[in-house]
C-alpha cells in the first residue's frame, strides 16, 4: 500500500485496553474545566483530582461529587496524596503558574519546570502504565522535561499542544465561511505559542484545498488575507487573558478530547506535542506538535506532512524558538 507507506510511520502497536481512570493534577481553572468536560461528556466516570492546596482540592472535589448523580454516578476523589491516583489510565498535569496579562507562555518556564520533580515521579509510581498528558505551560518544553523525569517511553508522554490552536483555527475559518468548525480540515503545528505554524497548504473544506483556489493562501500576496486568521489564533489566549485573567473552557474541552481519543483507542489524527527530533526536517532534540495517530498506547504513528517551503522554514524556526528557550534555562 504505497499511500499508507508514504503517509504513516508506525512506531508502536495499537493496544486494546479498558482501564478508564483519569487523574488530573492541578485543580485550578484549567484542571477543573478539564474535569468538568471529562465527566459531563462521559469520557470517563472515574476521576481523581490532585492539588498541593489541600483546602482547594477538598472544596473542588466535594462540589463536583455533589453533582455525581448527574454524571453517570461518577466516582470523584480529591487528595493531596498521589496514592489516590493509583492505577490511572491517563494522567493530566495542569498544575503551575499561568500567564499574567502580557506574559508569554515561555516566560513561565523557570517557575513551572521546578514543580515537575514534585509531580511526575509520584504519578509514575502509582500509574506506571499511564499515558501522561501535559497541559501546564510552556507545554512543549514541560513535556520534554516530564518525559525525561518519568522514564516512560516517548510515545506515552504528550501535551495537548496545538490541538487547541487547531481548534481555534478551524473555528475562525468556519466563522468566516459560515461552515461548522468540524467541517473545516486544517492544522496548526509547532510550538503551542507565538511561533506556531498554520499548514495552509492542506487546509480544505469538503475536500477542496484552499491552496488550489488561491495559490498563495495564507502567505504574502494573499489578496484574501487568510493569514490574518492564523494571527488571530496566536493572539487568542492573550485576548482571553486580558479579559478574564486566564483561559480554561477551550483547553478543558481540548483536554477531554485528547483523553477520550486515548481511552477509546480512537486512533484519531490530532496535533499534540510529541518528540519531534528527526521528524519533518527537525534536528533539535525537542517536543512540539505534529499530526499523530493517537490511541490507547499513546502516539501510534506520525503523519508525514508534505509542507510547502515556507511552512517547512517556519516549522524549523518554531523548533529553534523552543530550543533557544530550553538552552536559556539549561545552558
Ligand atoms: P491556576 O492558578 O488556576 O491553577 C494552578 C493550580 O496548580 C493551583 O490550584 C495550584 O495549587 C496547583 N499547583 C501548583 N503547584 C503545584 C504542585 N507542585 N503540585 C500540585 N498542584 C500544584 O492556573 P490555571 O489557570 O489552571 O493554569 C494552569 C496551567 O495551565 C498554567 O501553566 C497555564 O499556563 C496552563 N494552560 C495551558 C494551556 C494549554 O493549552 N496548554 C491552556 C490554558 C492554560
Ligand atoms: C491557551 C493557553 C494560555 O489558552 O496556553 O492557549
Amino acid at each position: 500500500d504505497l499511500v499508507r507507506e508514504k503517509l504513516i510511520t508506525t512506531v508502536a502497536r495499537p493496544a486494546k485496553k479498558t482501564k478508564r481512570k483519569v487523574t488530573v493534577v492541578g485543580c485550578g481553572q484549567v484542571g477543573m474545566a478539564a474535569v468538568m468536560a471529562i465527566l459531563s461528556q462521559n469520557v470517563s466516570n472515574e476521576v481523581c483530582i490532585i492539588d498541593a492546596n489541600e483546602k482547594l482540592v477538598n472544596g473542588e472535589s466535594k462540589d463536583m461529587q455533589h453533582g455525581s448523580v448527574f454524571l453517570r454516578d461518577a466516582t470523584i476523589v480529591g487528595n493531596t496524596d498521589y496514592k489516590a491516583s493509583e492505577d490511572s489510565a491517563v494522567c493530566v498535569v495542569t498544575a503551575g503558574a499561568r500567564q499574567k496579562p502580557g506574559q508569554t507562555r515561555l516566560d513561565l518556564l523557570k517557575t513551572n519546570l521546578k514543580i515537575l520533580d514534585q509531580i511526575i515521579p509520584q504519578l509514575v509510581k502509582y500509574s506506571p502504565d499511564m499515558i501522561l498528558v501535559m497541559v501546564s505551560n510552556p507545554c512543549d518544553i514541560l513535556t520534554h522535561g516530564a518525559w525525561v523525569i518519568s522514564g516512560l517511553p516517548k510515545e506515552r508522554v504528550i501535551a495537548t499542544g496545538t490541538h487547541l490552536d487547531t481548534a481555534r483555527f478551524r473555528y475562525f475559518i468556519g466563522q468566516r465561511l459560515g461552515v461548522a468548525p468540524s467541517s473545516v480540515q486544517g492544522y496548526i503545528i509547532g510550538e503551542h505559542g507565538d511561533s506556531s505554524v498554520a499548514v495552509w497548504s492542506s487546509v480544505n473544506v469538503g475536500g477542496i484545498r484552499f491552496a488550489d483556489l488561491l495559490k498563495c493562501v495564507g502567505s504574502e500576496g494573499d489578496t484574501d488575507q487568510w493569514g490574518e486568521l492564523h494571527k488571530k489564533v496566536v493572539k487568542a489566549a492573550y485576548e482571553v487573558i486580558a479579559g478574564k485573567g486566564y483561559t480554561n473552557w477551550a483547553i478543558g474541552l481540548t483536554t477531554a478530547s485528547v483523553v477520550s481519543t486515548i481511552l477509546d483507542n480512537k486512533k484519531e489524527v490530532v496535533t499534540v506535542s510529541t518528540s519531534a527530533k528527526d521528524r519533518q526536517g527537525i534536528e533539535n532534540d525537542i517536543f512540539l506538535s505534529l499530526p499523530v495517530v493517537l490511541g490507547a498506547n499513546g502516539v501510534v504513528s506520525y503523519i508525514n506532512l508534505q509542507l510547502s517551503e515556507s511552512e517547512q522554514q517556519n516549522l524549523c524556526k518554531s523548533a529553534e524558538a523552543i530550543d533557544k528557550a530550553i538552552k536559556s534555562i539549561c545552558g
